[in-house]
C-alpha cells in the first residue's frame, strides 16, 4: 500500500507559514510487542501545553488505533477524531497531561521501508523525515524534542538482538519463549532520530577510549556470515571518532556506539541516535567483493553518519526547510575528513565531478530549489545534491573567506549556543559571523537562491607600467519560480603565473609591495568588479583562477591556449585538472556541431598534447592521472547545450576514447604492465591511484583499434585479483564484441548470484554499457528472475544506472528509454513511492532535449501523472517538470 496516496491535489508546505508546536513532549516511553504484522506499540508520552491552543493534533499514517487515555483515564472514541492524513485531534486537553496510546502496526506489509520494516526476517526503522508517524501517534516534527525510554520485546529465537537508542537499561526473560531489553537515551531528540532493530543478527565488536576517558563499546550488527567484511566499516568509525576530537574537540557521547546493516533501505545510511542503521552497501566490504570506490563511499558514509552526531543530533533543525543545516554542514565534514585520510587534491577533484554531474543538472531543471527550499509538497523530494553538496559548497565558501581558525571558533560557538536545541540556519551563520567578526549576511543569497551562478573572466596587461586587471562578472540564470536574482559572494582563490609558469607575486593596487603573496582569495560581490595588480614587469601574466574549487560557479572566459597553459603549468592540482576538462569539454562541443554538419570527429592535436603531458608524468601521482585522463562525461558535455544531442555526443566521446587508446596504446600498455600490484591488496590512497590508472589505461587499451586490450581484459578477469580489477576487466569486455563477454557475464553471475551487492553491480555493468542494444538488454534485464522491485539496491542498479547513467540510449529516439523508465516509475509508486520518486528525475529533462525526444518526454509524464493514487512524492516531482 502507498503511503500517501492522494485523491485531490496535495498541498504545498511553505518556510514563512513556520510556527511553533502547539504542544511539547518531555519524554516519552515506548513499549514494542513485535510481531511481523501484528506489532504493538504503546506509547506514554508526557505532554505540555506551548501556545493557545487545548486541541491536540498528532501526526498518524496507517495506524491502527486499539485505545488512547489521558492521565490514566480512558478517552472515549467521540473524544478522539481521526483526521484524513490518518492523525488524531483530541479537543479539550489539559496544560500538561500525560498520553497514553495503544496501536497495531504490520512490518510485514511495509514495503515504503519508511516506519518499522521486516528485511531478511528481521526488524528495521526509518523514521527520517516523518516516519515515526507511522509507528505511533506523535507530533512528527523535528523541533519537538523529548528524553526515550525504550522496551522491546520479541520472540528470543528470531530476534537474539533487540537494540534502539542510547544505553542499554536492562533485560532479561519472559514466558513462552519471549524476552525484553530496555533502552535509555539520555539526550534529547526529535522523532526522526528514532530506531529500533531486532533480529538475527550478529555483532562484530571493537572499542574506543575518548580523550576524556569514556570508554566507548562499538559494534556493527550484520547477517550471519557478513562479520568478515565489517573491519573497513569499523577502521573508519574509529578513525572519524578521533578526526572529530583533533579537529573539533568533539567526543562521543554515550556509552555504547551501535550500527546495524540493513539490505533494504531508501538511501545510504541514517545517523539514529547511538544506533546508526546503515545500507550495506556502505558497510560491507571485502576484497574480492568490494571496489575501491566501494571503500571510499564506505569512509565517507560511516564518518558522514558519526559527525551527525554533533551537527545534527546535538544541535539539531527547526524545521526540514533547514535540512541542509544539518546535511550540507555535515557532508563538509565528511568531505574534509575524506581529503585528510587520502590524497586531498584527488578527493577534491572526485567531489567536484560529483557535484557538477548530480547538483549542476538539478539546478538547471525543473526542480531547482534554493540550498534552503522554500516550500515543498514532499520533503523527501528535498533530500538532493543541493542541500547536501551545494550546502556543503557554501559552508566551505565561508571557511575559505573567515579561515580555518575562525572557523574552528565559530563551530564552537555554534554547539555552544545551541547544544539540545532546534535551529535554523541563521544559528550556523551567525556562528560564523560572530566568531569571525566578518560580516557574512551576503551568505544568505547563497541559500535563498537556486541556480548556477556563471562568473566570466576578462583581463588586460598595460606593458609600459606592469599594471594587470582582471575582470570579473557573474550572474545566475533564471530558475522556476526565480526570474531574477542578485550577485552573490564568491570567493575566488586565485595567483598568476609568468610565461615560465612560475608564480607572480600579487599586489593589488595601493599594497605594500614588500609582503605580495603568491596566492590570494578575491571576493567578488557585486555583478561586476575589477582587480588591479600592479608590479608585474613586461610580460602577460596568465589568470588562474578558483583554485581548489573555491566556489561552485562555472567559469568563463579563458580561451584554450590559456586552458593548454595551466593544464601544464599551474601549481594547483584542481586548476591543472580543470583546465584540461574545460580544454576538452570545448573541443568535444566544437566535434559534435562539426558532426551534426556531417564531419567525422578526429582527434585534436592539442588534446592529444595534453594527454601526453599527463601519461608523461603519470608515475608521479597516479591518481591524479587516472582522473585527468577521463575525459569529460557525456552529461556534462550535454550540460553545456541549449539543446543538447546525446547520440552525437555519445560518438564524439567514443571515437576520441578510441583515437586516445589507439594513439597511446604502448604507453597504455606499458603502464598496465607495470602497475600491477605486488603484494597483498591495499585501500590506502597510493595503491587505489595506481590501480586507477592501470584500469584506465586498461579501459583505453580495451577501445583501441588494434592491440591487446581485449586479451588483456580476459586475464586480467579471469585472475579475479580483487573486485576492483574484475570489474575494470569485466566491464571492458562488456562493452565490447569480444566473443568471451557472454561467458564472462554468466561467470560473474554464477560467482555471486548469493551476493547482493556484487550482483548489482552485474546489473550496473550492463545498464550502463556503450553497446548499442542495451536498451533492450535492460528491458529483458527487468524481467530477470534477480530483479527486484522491492529492493531499493537492486531498482537503482538497474533502472537508476540506465536513465541516469547511460544518456546515449537512454535518449534513444525511438523513446523506449523513456517508456521503459515511466513502466518502471509506474509499477514502484504503489511498493515504494520514495524511490519512484527519485529515479523519475531524468525524464524531467525534457526541456534541454530535442522537440520530438522532448514530446515522447512529455507523454510518458503525463500518463504518471493521470495514474490513479499516484503519491504525493511522485506528483510533485512530474507535475514540476511538466510546469517548467
Ligand atoms: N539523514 C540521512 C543522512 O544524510 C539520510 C536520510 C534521510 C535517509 N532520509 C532518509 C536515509 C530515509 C534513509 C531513508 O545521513
Ligand atoms: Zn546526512
Amino acid at each position: 500500500m502507498t503511503a500517501s496516496t492522494t485523491a485531490s491535489t496535495p498541498a504545498t508546505i511553505r518556510r514563512e507559514d513556520y510556527t511553533p508546536p502547539a504542544f511539547l513532549v518531555d519524554t516519552v516511553e515506548l513499549h514494542f510487542a513485535l510481531h511481523p504484522t501484528a506489532t504493538r506499540v504503546r506509547a506514554r508520552l508526557a505532554m505540555r501545553r506551548n501556545g493557545e491552543s487545548h486541541d491536540l493534533e498528532l501526526d498518524g499514517e496507517e495506524l491502527m488505533l486499539l485505545s488512547a487515555s489521558i492521565d490514566g483515564v480512558a478517552l472515549p472514541s467521540y473524544r478522539v477524531a481521526s483526521l484524513p492524513s490518518g492523525g488524531l485531534r483530541i479537543e479539550g486537553v489539559p496544560d500538561s497531561f500525560m498520553l497514553e496510546t495503544l496501536v497495531e502496526i504490520s512490518p510485514e506489509a511495509n514495503s515504503e521501508l519508511s516506519g518499522l520494516y521486516l528485511s531478511g526476517g528481521n526488524y528495521f526503522t526509518q523514521c527520517e523525515a516523518e516516519g515515526f508517524r507511522r509507528i505511533t501517534f506523535f507530533p512528527d516534527r523535528p523541533d519537538v524534542m523529548s528524553r526515550y525510554s525504550v522496551t522491546i520485546e520479541a520472540e528470543k529465537t528470531a530476534c537474539p538482538v533487540l537494540l534502539s537508542n542510547g544505553n542499554p537499561a536492562g533485560g532479561g526473560e519472559l514466558p513462552d519463549g519471549r524476552h525484553w531489553a530496555k533502552w535509555e537515551d539520555p539526550h534529547p531528540k526529535p522523532s526522526y532520530l528514532f530506531a529500533l532493530v531486532a533480529g538475527d543478527l550478529v555483532a562484530v565488536r571493537d572499542s574506543f577510549t575518548t580523550r576524556s576517558g569514556r570508554e566507548v563499546a562499538l559494534a556493527i550488527y550484520v547477517r550471519q556470515g557478513d562479520e568478515d567484511a565489517c573491519g573497513h566499516a569499523m577502521d573508519s568509525l574509529k578513525a572519524s571518532m578521533a578526526w572529530d576530537e583533533t579537529e573539533y574537540g568533539l567526543e562521543y557521547d554515550l556509552d555504547v556506539f551501535n550500527i546495524a546493516a540493513v539490505s533494504d533501505f531508501n538511501m545510504g545510511a541514517m545517523e539514529n541516535k547511538g544506533l546508526n542503521v546503515f545500507n550495506t552497501k556502505y558497510i560491507l566490504a571485502r576484497p574480492d567483493t568490494a571496489t575501491d570506490a566501494d571503500y571510499e563511499g564506505i569512509e565517507t558514509v560511516v564518518a558522514h553518519e558519526y559527525f551527525h552526531n554533533w551537527t545534527g543530533n546535538r544541535v539539531t533543525c527547526r524545521d526540514w526547510f533547514q535540512l541542509s543545516l544539518k546535511e550540507g554542514l555535515t557532508v563538509f565534514r565528511d568531505q574534509h575528513f575524506s581529503e585528510f585520510m587520502g590524497s586531498a587534491a584527488v578527493k577534491r577533484l572526485a567531489n567536484v565531478r560529483r557535484l557538477r554531474a548530480a547538483q549542476f543538472p538539478e539546478d538547471a531543471g525543473p526542480m531547482a530549489h534554493p540550498v534552503r527550499p522554500d516550500s515543498y509538497v514532499e520533503i523527501n523530494n528535498f533530500y538532493t545534491a543541493t542541500v547536501y553538496q551545494k550546502g556543503s559548497e557554501v559552508v566551505r565558501m565561508m571557511r575559505e573567506l573567515i579561515g580555518p581558525a575562525s572557523f574552528r571558533k565559530g563551530m564552537d560557538l555554534y554547539i555552544a549556543r545551541h547544544d539540545n536545541q532546534a535551529v535554523t540556519i541563521e544559528a550556523f551563520v551567525g556562528a560564523m559571523q560572530d566568531a569571525s567578526g566578518i560580516d557574512l549576511s551576503r551568505f544568505a543569497r547563497w541559500y535563498a537562491q537556486a541556480g548556477t551562478p556563471e562568473v566570466t573572466v576578462s583581463d588586460s596587461f598595460d606593458e609600459a607600467t606592469g599594471r594587470y586587471t582582471l575582470s570579473l562578472t557573474q550572474s545566475t540564470p533564471p530558475t522556476p519560480g526565480q526570474p531574477t536574482k542578485q550577485p552573490v559572494p564568491i570567493p575566488v582563490a586565485m595567483g598568476l603565473l609568468g610565461p615560465d609558469g612560475a608564480a607572480l607575486p600579487l599586489r593589488l593596487s595601493g599594497e605594500n609591495a614588500a609582503e605580495a603573496p603568491e596566492e590570494r582569495v578575491l571576493l567578488l560581490e557585486e555583478a561586476k568588479q575589477d582587480f588591479v595588480f600592479e608590479g608585474l614587469g613586461t610580460q602577460r601574466p596568465v589568470p588562474s583562477l578558483l583554485r581548489g574549487y573555491s566556489a561552485p560557479v562555472k567559469l568563463h572566459g579563458l580561451g584554450l591556449e590559456t586552458l593548454g597553459f595551466l593544464a601544464a603549468k599551474d601549481s594547483d592540482p584542481f586548476v591543472r585538472w580543470e583546465s584540461a576538462q574545460q580544454y576538452a569539454t570545448a573541443e568535444m562541443l566544437r566535434l559534435v556541431a562539426a558532426y551534426r554538419a556531417g564531419q567525422e570527429p578526429t582527434l585534436p592535436d592539442g588534446l592529444a598534447g595534453i594527454f601526453a603531458a599527463v601519461l608523461e608524468r603519470a608515475e608521479q601521482d597516479p591518481a591524479f592521472a587516472a582522473e585527468a585522463l577521463a575525459l569529460p562525461s557525456e552529461d556534462f558535455v550535454a550540460g553545456q547545450m541549449r539543446i543538447a544531442d546525446p547520440e552525437a555526443i555519445h560518438l564524439v566521446r567514443q571515437a576520441l576514447r578510441r583515437q586516445l587508446g589507439t594513439r597511446f596504446a604502448s604507453r597504455f600498455a606499458a603502464l598496465h604492465d607495470s602497475l600491477a600490484d605486488a603484494g597483498p591488496y591495499r585501500t590506502d590512497g597510493d595503491s587505489i591511484g595506481r590501480r586507477a590508472l592501470r584500469n584506465a589505461a586498461l579501459t583505453y587499451l580495451g577501445r583501441a583499434d588494434a592491440g591487446d586490450g581485449l586479451a588483456r581484459a580476459r586475464v586480467q578477469f579471469a585472475a579475479g585479483a580483487n573486485m576492483t580489477d574484475v570489474l575494470a576487466a569485466l566491464r571492458v569486455l562488456v562493452d565490447s564484441e569480444d566473443p568471451a563477454r557472454e561467458d564472462a557475464l554468466a561467470a560473474f553471475h554464477a560467482s555471486w548470484r548469493a551476493d547482493p551487492l556484487v550482483l548489482d553491480k552485474w546489473f550496473t555493468l550492463q545498464a550502463v554499457s556503450t553497446r548499442p542494444d542495451t536498451l533492450a538488454a535492460v528491458q529483458a534485464l527487468a524481467k530477470h528472475p534477480d530483479f527486484d522491485l522491492r529492493n531499493p539496491n537492486r531498482v537503482r542498479s538497474l533502472v537508476g544506472a540506465f536513465a541516469a547513467g547511460n544518456p546515449a540510449q537512454f535518449h534513444a529516439t525511438s523513446g523506449e528509454g523513456y517508456r521503459f523508465l515511466a513502466e518502471m516509475v509506474i509499477a514502484l509508486d504503489p511498493v515504494n513511492a520514495q524511490v519512484a520518486a527519485r529515479i523519475v528525475s531524468p525524464l524531467g529533462d525534457w526541456k534541454r532535449q530535442s522537440p520530438d525526444r522532448a514530446a515522447i518526454m512529455r507523454a510518458e509524464l503525463e500518463r504518471i501523472l493521470a495514474l490513479p493514487g499516484l503519491s504525493k512524492g511522485t506528483f510533485e516531482k512530474v507535475s514540476k517538470s511538466l510546469a517548467a
